[in-house]
């Protein structure tokens, strides 16, 4: 039977462009159809967040998002890719029991497609994570403003502004990669301890809101084709400015991406 000429991104190979100084691309996604386009378009990593809740579902939170809903999406992006890596969120109340009981929820979202599995928090989350990625689940982790814990935070703020803040975030990280994480995401911190934090690691970090000298960048896809309701983030451009399609601002946005020049400075904290 014939196969795509097209290798498939994997860690190892997302690993290595960044230790040669590359820069990763990572959007949201959450159907086949976009996933062809973003694909194509040379998007190295698809996310499927569970920010599907507020884009695709209109809700005004990502807590309300299943694991039945997130298999439906990573089955749908999955079929539309041939390059890229997929990612799944792993959505609240999911991941936060028991180690055992969240391997048994990632290996549905690695059935379903995902290559790898997201899971929100720091230093509580690194013994859940050392457990899936010691029984073959490789696990990103999301630090800095976790949007599943919106009500404990207190809204949708900068992370890490203070001196202890700051240094939690730091150590989390460390603990997390010493637990086995391949990933680190960090979501709305000063771009300052985005870079102090991504030089202190040895595998990649992806930021959003976390400054230029992460490893990768990733935005929500809707917020970055300028269609999310309300006001954007500070943290996005609107790459369909001046592009003549979306084709054309998901290539401009992998490119800009790749030669460092997003985010710029007014994107970041
Ligand atoms: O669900 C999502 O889209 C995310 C991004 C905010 C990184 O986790």
């Amino acid at each position: 039977m014939g196969q795509p000429d097209i290798r498939r991104m994997t860690i190892s190979t997302l690993q290595q462009a960044c230790q040669q100084g590359g820069r990763i691309a990572a959007l949201t996604c959450y159907d086949a159809t976009f996933a062809s386009v973003l694909d194509e378009a040379g998007v190295d990593v698809l996310l499927v967040g569970d920010s599907l809740g507020n884009v695709i579902q209109g809700q005004s939170s990502t807590l309300p998002v299943t694991l039945d809903e997130m298999i439906y999406h990573v089955r749908c992006v999955e079929r539309g890719t041939r390059r890229a890596f997929i990612m799944a969120d792993m959505p609240f109340g999911t991941f936060q029991i028991s180690p055992q009981e969240t391997f048994g929820n990632a290996a549905r979202l690695m059935a379903a497609g995902a290559q790898m599995v997201k899971i929100e928090g720091g230093r509580n989350m690194a013994e859940t994570a050392g457990f899936l990625v010691s029984r073959g689940i490789p696990v990103c982790a999301h630090i800095g403003l976790t949007p599943q814990s919106v009500h404990q935070l207190g809204g949708y703020k900068v992370q890490g502004k203070t001196v202890n803040g700051a240094r939690q975030l730091r150590e989390d990280a460390l603990l997390l990669q010493e637990a086995g994480v391949s990933m680190l995401l960090m979501e709305m911190v000063p771009a300052a301890l985005g870079g102090e934090i991504t030089r202190s690691l040895s595998i990649p970090t992806i930021g959003i809101g976390a400054g230029a000298a992460c490893s990768g960048q990733v935005l929500v896809l809707h917020d970055m084709l300028g269609i999310s309701p309300g006001s954007l983030p500070r943290f996005v451009r609107n790459f369909m400015t001046g592009a003549d399609s979306i084709q054309t601002a998901v290539r401009n946005y992998v490119e800009a991406v790749r030669l460092g020049e997003f985010p710029a400075r007014e994107h970041t904290f």
